[in-house]
């Protein structure tokens, strides 16, 4: 089966590596004036108005990012769908820049500001809304109809009967719009495919859990499947993830014939292809339920770990409610060199990583292993350390003032350096590919943007600053070491004060 020939993963993990990847031209540049337009427009589909209530619902922001409760049966109705998409990919705020015009912001971060990341809906009958294939446009605060009838047989289908695609009124699927992304990035780009869906994903569980929905993240589907259901190219754009939302009790069985067209659209007014996007992203495609069948199976951590050295709480508050958590959130341009608190990082990590109901992990563990260094945080020494997940604990590896090594290693930009601490997401690549095949590099880079996503959420709503970054991953890896001697970067955050305006 191709899925295992991991070669694949190799030549596209290497050769898009910073600063030398062989897949990386250095010299290719990107001007702002040429981003594309961050919108799939459906010219001549009939389309839903939706009706959007901001308001908090009144649950915390670290209840809501923590929430390990498993819900009642529950179907969503419109208005809470419209909630939870607005939540998730909805524009929360705009900017101007000279020379560039109005941007708008989205409720996630996203690599670039170039939203590439598009959000379908397939669902039975749901209150305020017909059973039907829809494409939220968030720029209108709308649904595209793309398709009539209920299509939730093909999905099931294609996730192999996974039980809770059976049992989901709603189901929402995230694809990728590549070439507005590599416009920027180059071939880089197929990792920020994962890392922009997760930080989005960490937005959407965080609602869905303040909206008492079950929730579940799938990443194990026949590619090919769903790509038709929703008409998209799949060499232009691809089905990245899919998530169920809510439970009913009834189980779907019907499953409608395809319609032969659906509305036209416009993905990308850039329509350049990284071949080596496509190619990463064909060999980690599962081609019949029958192969995602004999692939799902969820991988557990041997994570091992000395005696914890420093035993953290997670004591720090909030009164922030998880919406305003979210319209407030974006990604700070410049930290201040102060420190935050121990406090303040404890409840960080120990409220993010809680888990995430998914495929691809048992009791919804992180796949990855999360490598701090501590620049400025009161209560703890500067250096470097490894987060203990299973008794939320620090080890210390290494003391010192890393703030140069901080600063390096997010590709030498002033943001790491003066962030008060870098956490790093790092994995066992090879024992996961093993594992899961070439599939399992989606997986990897999906499982550290949830969490970091949810450490943006924490951080902004302890009065922090966050923002998500890129990295020298040979450098992240030789720092850690001989600790993370086996283990590849896949996403790096930094958290810190804001500076103030002056
Ligand atoms: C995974 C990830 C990596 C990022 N890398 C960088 C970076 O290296 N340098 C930087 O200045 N901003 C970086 N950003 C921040 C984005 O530019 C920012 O999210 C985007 O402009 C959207 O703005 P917002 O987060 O304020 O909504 C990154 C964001 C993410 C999610």
């Amino acid at each position: 089966m191709r899925n295992y020939e991991v070669d694949a993963t190799w030549h596209y993990h290497n050769g898009t590596k910073h600063p030398n990847g062989m897949l990386l031209n250095r010299f290719h540049v990107y001007h702002p004036s040429h981003r594309p337009t961050p919108y799939k427009i459906y010219k001549n589909a009939t389309s839903i108005e939706l009706s959007l209530d901001k308001n908090p619902i009144g649950v915390l922001t670290l209840d809501a990012i923590s929430s390990q409760e498993s819900f009642d049966n529950v179907t969503p109705d419109l208005n809470t769908l419209a909630r939870i998409l607005y939540f998730s990919a909805g524009i929360t705020k705009k900017i101007k820049f000279s020379g560039l015009g109005e941007v708008d912001f989205r409720a996630a971060s996203c690599t670039g500001a170039l939203f590439h990341i598009e959000i379908y809906i397939v669902c039975g009958n749901i209150p305020g809304l017909d059973a039907g294939v829809y494409h939220f446009d968030p720029k209108n605060m709308r649904l595209d109809i793309i398709r009539h009838g209920d299509y939730r047989g093909l999905v099931i289908d294609a996730a192999a009967n996974e039980q809770s695609v059976r049992e989901a009124p709603i189901i929402l699927i995230f694809t990728d719009v590549f070439s507005r992304n590599s416009i920027k990035y180059q071939a880089r780009a197929y990792r920020h495919t994962f890392w922009d869906s997760g930080t989005i994903l960490a937005n959407t569980l965080a609602i869905s859990s303040a909206h008492k929905m079950p929730t579940r993240t799938i990443t194990g589907f026949a590619d090919s499947y769903i790509a038709k259901l929703l008409g998209i190219n799949s060499m232009q754009e691809a089905p990245i993830l899919i998530f169920t939302l809510g439970r009913s009790e009834h189980e779907i069985s019907t499953m409608p014939p395809l319609f032969d067209t659906v509305p036209d659209s416009t993905s990308s007014d850039y329509d350049i292809e990284y071949p080596e996007i496509t190619q990463m992203h064909d060999a980690s495609s599962l081609l019949t339920p029958e192969e995602v069948s004999s692939w799902k199976k969820p991988f557990s951590t041997k994570k091992n770990h000395q005696d914890a050295y420093i035993q953290l709480g997670d004591n720090a508050n909030s009164s922030e409610p998880i919406e305003s958590t979210i319209i407030k959130r974006g990604s700070t341009r410049k930290f201040s060199l102060e420190s935050i608190t121990l406090e303040q990082l404890s409840t960080i990590l120990n409220k993010t990583t809680q888990g995430v109901n998914t495929d691809f992990s048992v009791n919804g563990e992180l796949l990855s292993d999360i490598y701090i260094i501590a620049n400025a945080v009161d209560g703890l020494e500067p250096g470097s350390y490894y987060y203990v997940q299973k008794n939320n604990s620090l080890e210390k590896l290494r003391q010192g003032n890393f703030r140069n090594a901080s600063g390096n290693l997010g590709l030498d930009q002033d943001l790491p350096y003066d962030a008060s601490v870098t956490i790093f997401f790092m994995i066992d690549l090879d024992e996961i590919l093993k594992h899961f095949g070439n599939r399992g590099y989606r997986v990897a880079q999906l499982d550290a943007a949830i969490t970091a996503g949810k450490m943006y959420l924490a951080s902004y709503c302890l009065g922090l600053g966050a923002t998500g970054l890129t990295f020298y991953d040979d450098l992240v890896t030789n720092f850690f070491s001989p600790h993370a001697r086996d283990k590849e970067p896949m996403f790096l955050i930094a958290i810190g004060k804001k500076e103030k305006p002056t």
